[in-house]
């Protein structure tokens, strides 16, 4: 066992954390509240590495592992959930492509993403279905070499401003996960088009989409893997993708505790600063506690990543823990801050409102309580 960060890593953690001070935490409010993606960050973090590290370096990236890849997304998340989906989200689109794609495929849709800022998308979840994600609608028919995509998928994060997106389809709807494919969309193909959703409680800098196919086509050589693996692709990708959700959970933690001791030591109350009061002291310590323990789980998930090893329930645990923390993590931050708390003159109430999605999006809480509770009981 070691605990200790590498040179590189502790390299890459100051970066990501610079970078974080510098281009994000300046701008955030702003994005939050004209609910735009500030797309001069992504070219930034593209000049400066931290964009789709994950890239292979046989498709010209980085090749960094998740547990780097973490590191980095704790520190982003620190200065803006909704900016750290944005990175996430495009890694997240990358990750089915390295899973079930060849070499060839890896090159083909990954190396123009290292060679200016560019995204990627991942687009499973449909108006109709989310949880029950084989149950897609969306079809996918051969006709000679070329897929036909046809349906709707939604709450698609940096949906149609992906250069490409990896879209889940049925060839046949009572076939169920059997029955599924993973299809390589870029982002001009015709008939592919999308529709902005507006007004969400938070994360409003990150772009969520609903995406429509409509007679899309294209060639037989953008299915990731075999006919009927779409699922199982699908699986794997947010087997390792629910862990980054995890670190940009305890990054917000750790913003909802610095921005609380802050404010704790400058706030007097009864002629003394509240932080030395007992009531708020315990507050902070429970902050403390669930940030140690969130990171451990995120690092370990991320390093059976790394090793190879299997991670399921490791990731399911982080994801869901850790989002959790983070929730409670803000709202004390709020209930410290008080009356100030409520209002976005401080930068907690947004913690709140952005970290509620982490609960939700890659497998809602409850489905990662199915996916623990399975692996006990199988
Ligand atoms: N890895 C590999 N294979 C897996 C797997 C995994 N983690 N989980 C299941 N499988 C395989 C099973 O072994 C089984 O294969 P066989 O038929 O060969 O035995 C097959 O897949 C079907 O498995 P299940 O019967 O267990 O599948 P299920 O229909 O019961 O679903 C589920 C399981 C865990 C509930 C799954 O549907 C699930 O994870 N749902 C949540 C979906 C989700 O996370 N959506 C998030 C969308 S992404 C997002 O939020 C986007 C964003 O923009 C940020």
């Amino acid at each position: 066992m070691d605990f200790t960060l590498n040179d590189e890593q502790r390299q890459l953690q100051q970066l990501a954390r610079d970078f974080t001070r510098k281009e994000i935490i300046p701008i955030a409010s702003e994005y939050d509240q004209k609910e735009e993606l500030p797309w001069q960050v992504v070219e930034k973090a593209f000049e400066v590495g931290l964009l789709n590290p994950s890239i292979p370096e046989h498709a010209g990236g980085l090749g960094l592992g998740m547990f780097d890849e973490c590191l980095i997304g704790e520190e982003i998340a620190y200065g803006c959930m909704g900016i750290y989906t944005v990175l996430m989200a495009s890694e997240l689109g990358i990750a089915p492509i390295l899973i079930g794609g060849t070499e060839e495929q890896h090159r083909r849709f990954l190396t123009p993403l290292t060679e200016k800022a560019g995204l990627a998308a991942f687009a499973l979840s449909e108006p109709n279905n989310g949880s029950d994600a084989a149950a897609m609608g969306t079809t996918a028919v051969l006709d000679g070499d070329e897929w036909v995509i046809n349906g709707t998928k939604m709450w698609i994060s940096n949906g149609g401003l992906a250069e490409v997106t990896v879209v889940f389809a049925t060839t046949d709807k009572q076939g169920g996960h059997k029955a599924t494919v993973a299809l390589v969309v870029p982002k001009d193909a015709p008939g592919f088009s999308y529709n902005k959703i507006k007004h969400k409680l938070g994360q409003r800098a990150s772009l969520t989409s609903e995406l429509v196919f409509e007679n899309v086509r294209v060639p037989r050589e953008n299915q990731l893997g075999g006919l009927g693996d779409g699922f199982k692709i699908a699986m794997k990708t947010l087997d390792k993708t629910r862990i980054p959700v995890a670190a940009g959970s305890v990054g917000i933690a750790r913003r909802a505790m610095e921005e609380s001791i802050k404010y704790a030591k400058d706030r007097a109350a009864f002629g003394r600063p509240i932080a030395e009061f007992q009531a708020i002291q315990f507050k902070l310590a429970e902050m403390a506690i669930g940030i140690e323990t969130g990171r451990l789980m995120y690092q370990k998930a991320a390093w059976l990543v790394d090793q190879g090893q299997p991670h399921g329930f490791e990731s399911a645990i982080a994801k869901a823990y850790c989002s959790e923390m983070a929730f409670n993590a803000a709202n004390e931050g709020i209930q410290i801050h008080g009356g100030y708390g409520y209002v976005a003159e401080y930068p907690v109430e947004k913690l709140l409102r952005d970290v509620k999605l982490n609960m939700i999006y890659e497998g809602t809480n409850e489905i990662q309580r199915v996916v623990i509770s399975r692996n006990l009981l199988k």
